[in-house]
């Protein structure tokens, strides 16, 4: 491990109980493996399927999460909206209304560094919010004062604004990581001016679903276009989806972005986690 440079983990959209389970089995081991010094997850997912509260928040970080992004499911567990100030090692999408609570970035520190992270909803396809390359324009320069390590995770369905995006901070952020689509992409790189990207880095979860999620429930409402009810899958192999990134502390330009895929074998829940 060098020291002049900072490895990051960042975990893509955990899912419910099932995706927690994978996360406390796995960590441990990848943090040895790859000499992790942050590790940063994406969490909007990791309460049955739908946001997270402050009991799986504490959950997260006592299993060795520095830092949880968030997403367009955010909002939906309500006790959020109030809890979420207290909630100081996450972060919500910056670009909701003014009016919306909780942080618009997070500053961490790892091995003494700050490092920044921006959480930013796509609009392709999702909600009508703020531009987020506005909101990344403003807020950018103000997270460069304090360190030229930042890291955005950028939660969008659209692969193509994935991709303006990280063109758009190039060599003005260390990485631009895609989330939301829960499936990963292999499209991982280091652009021109030292940016890490990869449209999307996955899911945790189990494999034998849609994104997590129940597949038979899934098909039923595609088949019928009847309202159904998702509900995460329990059981079966689980699937880790992640990257490594490698980040030189004294520019904040990336050196190296690594996928990271992890399968684990059956797991069997407690009863009262299902
Ligand atoms: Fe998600
Ligand atoms: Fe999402």
């Amino acid at each position: 491990m060098s020291p002049d440079s900072i490895n990051i983990l960042f975990i893509g959209d955990l899912v419910g109980s099932f995706g927690r389970a994978i996360f406390r089995t796995l960590l441990p081991g990848l943090k040895k493996e790859f000499a992790v010094d942050l590790t940063v997850l994406n969490g909007e997912n990791s309460a049955h399927g739908y946001s997270i509260t402050e009991k799986i928040y504490n959950e997260l970080i006592e299993n060795g999460a520095d830092a949880i992004t968030m997403g367009n499911h955010i909002w939906e567990k309500k006790e959020i909206v109030s809890k979420i100030p207290a909630l100081t090692r996450m972060v919500r999408p910056a670009n909701y209304p003014p009016a919306a609570p909780g942080p618009d970035h997070l500053i961490v520190e790892a091995k003494g560094i700050k490092v920044a992270i921006l959480n930013l909803l796509g609009r392709v396809f999702m909600q009508c919010l703020d531009c987020p390359f506005q909101t990344a324009e403003k807020l950018v320069p103000r997270l460069r004062e304090q360190t030229p390590i930042i890291l955005v995770d950028l939660h969008a369905e659209a692969t193509s604004e994935k991709n303006a995006m990280g063109f758009f901070l190039d060599g003005k952020v260390s990485a631009v990581l895609g989330t939301h689509t829960h499936v990963m992409t292999a499209d991982e790189k280091i652009l021109s001016e030292g940016t890490a990207y990869i449209s999307d880095v996955g899911m945790v979860g189990a494999e034998d679903s849609v994104i997590g999620m129940s597949k038979e429930q899934i098909i039923k409402r595609f088949v019928t276009q009847l309202p159904e009810k998702f509900e995460p899958t329990d059981s079966g192999p689980g699937l880790f989806n992640a990257v490594l990134i490698k980040v030189d502390i004294k520019t904040g330009k990336a050196l190296s972005i690594e996928r990271i895929i992890r399968k684990t074998p059956a797991l069997d829940l407690p009863r009262e986690e299902k």
